[in-house]
């Protein structure tokens, strides 16, 4: 059966309340529903509870861009996985680089967050990807699976039956230097034979989204290949009409 794609908006900490209902609106009016494709937005955290009031109609899904790896507690500032189903997120984004290379998220912690989210039941989006220097090194298949193993040896291979994987090459995020298809394929199908090596059934059935300078004019050649499913969108999705054009190029 092939999978169905997904696109998913990561908006990072932009938009305020007006332009994110302006925002929403535009893209709810303009997606056609369509089973071969899932739309998700990842807002900033305090606007998930608008997002769930403007969204809970709409084929659109919403999410969160972090969570904390701990339950409850005396953790100032943080956010649990609780109180984002109590405000309707299916999906949360876990290792963004942002996370790991602006605020220092080991591969660890983003394995317990992880895990955590799986077990709550919530769908993570898993967020793997090279340096520069590692690429130009020659060693992004083996960053790659120590990312994916520290999440493997947490959480156990079942719990990719309900995960997504994001291959972020970080050299690629905001910079306009989009992966070419080739190179984004390569380490797609790398991260699948990974999980085939403990599960051919998960391997093939999970999505693989890929991010990095995502635009509307080379959304469709990348999601054009075998092992892309869709993708994780920064810039191009705070633009209502460059998303939709996005979500109508998984086809
Ligand atoms: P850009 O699409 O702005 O490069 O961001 C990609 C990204 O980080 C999505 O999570």
């Amino acid at each position: 059966m092939p999978r169905q794609s997904l696109v998913a908006a990561n908006w990072k900490m932009n938009g305020d309340l007006a332009g994110i209902r302006e925002l929403v609106g535009e893209i709810s009016t303009g997606v056609e529903p369509d089973a071969s494709t899932e739309v998700l937005i990842c807002a900033p955290y305090v606007y998930l509870p608008e997002m769930q009031r403007l969204l809970v109609d709409t084929p659109i899904k919403w999410g969160a861009q972090n969570v904390s790896e701990f339950e409850k507690g005396a953790y100032t500032g943080e956010i649990s996985v609780s109180m984002l189903k109590d405000f309707g997120c299916e999906f949360v984004i876990v290792g963004h680089s942002e996370r790991r290379h602006v605020f220092g998220e080991s591969d660890q912690q983003v394995a317990a967050k992880f895990n955590v989210v799986n077990k709550a039941g919530l769908t993570p989006i898993l967020c793997l990807g090279e340096l520069l220097e590692e690429r130009q090194g020659g060693t992004t298949e083996e960053v790659i699976s120590r990312q994916l193993n520290e999440a493997l040896n947490c959480a156990g291979i079942e719990s990719f039956e309900n995960a997504v994987i994001a291959y972020e090459p970080v050299w690629a995020i905001g910079t306009g230097h989009t992966a070419t298809p080739e190179q984004a394929e390569e380490v797609h199908a790398f991260i699948r034979l990974q999980l085939a090596r403990h599960s051919d059934e998960i391997a093939d059935r999970i999505k693989i989204l890929y991010g990095g300078s995502v635009k509307a004019d080379n959304a469709a050649e990348l999601f054009s290949r075998a092992d892309i499913d869709g993708g994780l969108i920064g810039g191009a999705s705070l633009v209502a009409s460059d998303f939709l054009t996005i979500c109508q190029s998984t086809r």
